[in-house]
């Protein structure tokens, strides 16, 4: 299938770089945010992402945002009552109205400091103005050999979020809206 061509950043902005927006959120997990089993809730983990994903996004567009969409989503390894939660998020590349967004999630054992991965993801913001419109993002200039590699990459994974939204759209033609058995 042929992909639309790449949607470019409004080079007349001011340019940024990855690490003037690169965000961090720490949470000391409460029962309140767990699961019968004492661990926290998926889905408070992904409210974390979204947010620290958006604290990135709105840094780097200097603007609010709105989740467009989040990525596959892996939980590697539980985060328990008690557990120190730090999640990082970078943007890793911006195309015209929308960026995408890394986000790193990592349980420190305040005991003894270490530090293991529990989750990542990928997630996609669109910009928008004061009444709700979509407003072009300025360009964001990777620095490190990391930014460099998440920015190509990035680009890939544009291209196949495009397919498969092709490839939906298609399928739902002709289907009336609403929940199917
Ligand atoms: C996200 C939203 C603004 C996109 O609107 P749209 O009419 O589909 O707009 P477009 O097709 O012009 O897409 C706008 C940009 O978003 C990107 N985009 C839209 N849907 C996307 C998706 N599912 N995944 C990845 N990117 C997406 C497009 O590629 C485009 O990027 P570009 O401008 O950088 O090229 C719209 O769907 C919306 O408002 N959704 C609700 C957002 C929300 O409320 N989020 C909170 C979660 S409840």
């Amino acid at each position: 299938m042929k992909l639309k061509s790449m949607a470019l950043p409004d080079e007349t902005q001011q340019r940024r770089t990855v690490s003037d927006s690169q965000s961090e959120r720490s949470e000391i997990i409460f029962p309140s945010d767990a699961n019968g089993l004492g661990s926290l809730f998926g889905g408070r983990l992904m409210q974390f992402i979204d947010l620290v994903g958006a604290m990135a996004a709105s840094r780097h567009a200097r603007s609010n945002t709105v989740t467009a969409a989040m990525d596959h989503l892996d939980f590697i390894a539980p985060v328990h009552v008690g557990n120190l939660l730090i999640l990082k998020s970078s943007v890793n590349r911006v195309f015209r109205t929308s960026m995408e967004v890394g986000v790193k999630a990592m349980v420190e054992d305040i005991s003894t400091g270490e530090v293991r991965h529990v989750s990542s993801a990928y997630l996609t913001f669109v910009a928008v103005g004061p009444t709700g419109e979509r407003i072009s993002v300025p360009p964001i200039t990777p620095e490190t050999d990391d930014q460099k590699r998440r920015y190509e990459d990035a680009g890939r994974r544009r291209d196949l979020r495009s397919a498969e939204r092709q490839r939906r759209r298609e399928a739902e033609k002709g289907h009336a809206t609403g929940w199917r058995p």
